[in-house]
């Protein structure tokens, strides 16, 4: 049996404080927000995740001192909160705990991913990021669902694969750690661009290209990160993209919805709550200009949440690009060289 502490009581905090739970651990959750738990001592429930049940059993805190000592600490907080929440626990993480994190963005400015923010703000404990196609709504009443954990230390991923694996939820390790992280991240992007044309009432054959699409520049800013071609084809990548693309649970395409049917941005992100998609959307149109990767839907989706511009204009010129070849963008010398290997193997 191992000590979990969840950061966070959200959605999906409390979605994996409950399979861990079901799987016989000893389970904490710890929020910053005291009337977070309030809600759930006198409820038996979150409004976050509404009508799930959260027994007794789970431990509720808001004293920083209750993370130390733990084996595991799940990081539950949305990506723009994550440096500085890990900031102020830090020094109450003990060292060998390993640190699960499952927040799925890049920091503004920096273009980091969340290991490399949590390993900076805790030096020295092993990071496990856990990804993949799984809506808190579906895991926490026991969806049969699968995800990744990946990891600079590989022993540590599998340490958590053991753990978490119960019967309706199967890990599987991938090395990866650039390919899973950046395809979590980035396919909020793409759900918010479904979303909107889901808005503006187009259908299942634009959504698909948004999303075949999407995953081909996403996996061209990722070759050039230093990703593997295979990830974006697995569970963090196509798998991720497929269920936030589709799902009524997802709210960046909620958001988008929104969007697509006349609400602005900033109004729409007001109303659904966490829509890392639209930070998101910044850091990689950002990213995609510093590295010089061509991103033609997250560029127009930034020219529309930022710079003021309109849903069915932006569709209309994803549209009318010049014509070109499907696969043509992997055109670095690298990325051929890699290709190429990949062939001959
Ligand atoms: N909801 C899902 O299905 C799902 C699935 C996979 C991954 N994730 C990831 O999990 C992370 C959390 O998402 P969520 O859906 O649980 O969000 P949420 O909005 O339901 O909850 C986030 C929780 O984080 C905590 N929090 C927020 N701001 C904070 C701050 N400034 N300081 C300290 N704590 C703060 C609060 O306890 C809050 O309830 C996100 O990065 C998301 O990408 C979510």
């Amino acid at each position: 049996m191992a000590n979990i502490i969840v950061l966070g009581s959200g959605a999906f905090g409390i979605a994996l404080a409950l399979v861990c739970n079901n799987a016989g651990h000893n389970v904490t959750i710890w929020s910053k927000f005291p009337e977070e738990l309030d809600e759930i001592r006198n409820t038996g429930e979150s409004s976050k995740l509404k009508g799930v049940k959260i027994p007794p059993a789970i431990t509720l805190t808001s004293d920083k001192n209750d993370i130390t000592g733990k084996d595991i600490v799940i990081v539950g907080i949305p990506s723009s909160f994550v440096r500085s929440v890990m900031q102020e626990v830090s020094p109450f993480i003990s060292e060998n705990t390993v640190i699960v994190n499952t927040s799925k963005g890049l920091e503004n400015l920096t273009f980091k991913r969340m290991s490399e923010v949590i390993s900076e703000e805790c030096p020295n404990r092993a990071v496990v990021v856990l990804t993949g196609p799984s809506h808190a709504e579906e895991l926490s009443i026991g969806v049969p669902t699968t995800v990744a954990v990946t990891s600079k230390s590989i022993e540590s991923a599998e340490y958590i694969q053991d753990i978490f694996t119960t019967d309706t939820l199967r890990l599987y390790v991938n090395a990866d750690i650039i390919g899973c992280e950046l395809g979590g991240a980035m396919k909020n992007v793409i759900a918010l661009a479904c979303g909107i044309s889901d808005g503006l009432g187009f259908g299942d054959n634009t959504k698909a290209a948004l999303m075949t699409r999407g995953i081909h520049e996403i996996t061209s800013l990722g070759l050039e990160m230093g990703a593997e071609l295979d990830t974006f084809s697995g569970l963090t990548g196509i798998g991720d993209l497929i269920v936030t693309c589709t799902s009524a649970h997802s709210r960046n395409r909620r958001a988008g919805i929104l969007i697509g049917q006349g609400v602005s941005p900033e109004e729409a992100v007001k109303k659904v709550g966490t829509v890392e998609g639209y930070y998101c959307c910044e850091v990689t149109h950002g990213l995609a200009q510093k590295m010089g990767v061509e991103m033609p839907i997250t560029d127009e989706l930034y020219h529309l949440l930022f710079e003021g511009g309109k849903a069915v204009a932006s569709l209309g010129k994803l549209m009318g690009r010049p014509n070109r070849h499907e696969c043509e963008h992997y055109t670095t010398l690298e990325q051929l060289q890699k290709l190429d290997k990949l062939h001959h193997e």
